[in-house]
């Protein structure tokens, strides 16, 4: 078994799953601003040192991402975050991106930015104790959209990115997220993550990525936010494992799914209909972000008396969710 292949398979068996503290300085300040905390670096510290300290957060939880901001940090003890994270039995992870940004001649679609001095970065973050790094690209359904150049710049990065962690030592989450937003149906986001996820193989094997060495992070397939149409759980689950099936080898170990803006119980509900359809080739576990933390941040409000609930709102969420599997 390779070291990349090693720590793939610790991030995605048992019962454990990621959680995504990666927020960007930009969207953890806004999310910070909603619940009435000033968006200072210092309460992103405070507010993720209580994320990471929950009691047992190792139990349900094999990694988590966090930003470059928060890698640098120390909680209240004078210990990095990675160094915690290493203590507490739990690895920690990087987003290496530099965020989307409107793609040149298609102002409506993004494309993710940060490979230049890429390889550097990856040296940095494994000194520091990072053992895996993820790349979110997005993939917006519309009128005309995705167009092939959006979907093929998006894969393209994908896999440059893939390539330059392992060639460091990383283990890349590769995140293809074809957004929830707009009315389309089921079976649309089910041709897009389809169409999304065939050419993102095509280009991780020309760029000679590992496949074993991945955790593959991908949408669940699910209708638009303003569809009329909601599909059931049982209807998503099915649609989200088909879809994999087709496209997703089976030498991949993992696939820990987005949540997208899913409510924290139908995300947890799809991730449990999945368990039961037939032997999967993967294991299936989750890589939730609001889904994990949006109910201990609603709950803390930056208010320290808070603290244990919000802390026990967060471990609900994650027992939830290891439970599902
Ligand atoms: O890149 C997106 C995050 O890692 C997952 O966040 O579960 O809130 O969609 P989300």
């Amino acid at each position: 078994m390779s070291a990349l292949n090693k720590i793939a398979r610790t991030m995605v068996s048992g019962r454990r799953g990621i959680l995504a503290a990666d927020e960007s300085i930009g969207t953890m300040s806004s999310r910070l601003e909603k619940v009435g905390v000033e968006p200072t670096e210092e309460n992103r510290r405070v507010y993720r040192e209580l994320i990471v300290t929950t009691p047992q957060l190792s139990e349900s939880i094999s990694g988590v991402i966090l930003a470059d901001e928060t890698f640098r940090q120390k909680l209240s003890d004078g210990r990095t975050f990675p160094r915690f994270l290493d203590d507490i039995g739990v690895l920690a992870g990087i987003k290496v991106d530099t965020g989307a940004k409107p793609l040149a001649g298609a102002p409506d679609e993004k494309i993710t930015e940060g490979l230049d001095g890429l390889r550097e970065r990856v040296a940095e973050y494994v000194r520091l104790g990072g053992t895996f790094a993820k790349w979110r690209a997005v993939i917006t359904i519309g009128d005309g959209m995705p167009s092939d150049r959006a979907v093929r710049a998006n894969v393209h990065a994908l896999a440059r990115y893939a390539g330059l962690c392992q060639e460091g030592g990383l283990v890349p989450i590769v995140e293809p997220e074809v957004l929830m937003d707009g009315d389309h149906s089921l079976a649309k986001c089910r041709q897009v993550t389809t169409a999304v996820l065939e050419v993102l193989f095509e280009e991780l094997d020309l760029m000679q990525v590992q496949l074993d060495g991945i955790v593959l992070k991908p949408n669940m397939v699910v209708a638009g936010t303003g569809s009329p149409e909601q599909p059931s759980v049982a209807d998503v689950a099915k649609a989200t494992v088909e879809t994999l099936r087709e496209t997703v080898p089976a030498s991949v170990p993992g696939i820990a799914f987005l949540s997208g803006g899913q409510s924290p119980e139908l995300a947890t509900k799809h991730l449990g209909a999945m368990q039961g359809l037939d032997p999967l080739p993967w294991e299936l576990t989750y890589s939730f972000g609001r889904a994990l933390v949006g109910p201990a941040l609603e709950t803390w409000r930056g208010d320290n008396d808070n603290w244990a609930a919000a802390q026990k709102a967060l471990s609900e969420r994650a027992v939830a969710n290891a439970a599902a599997r």
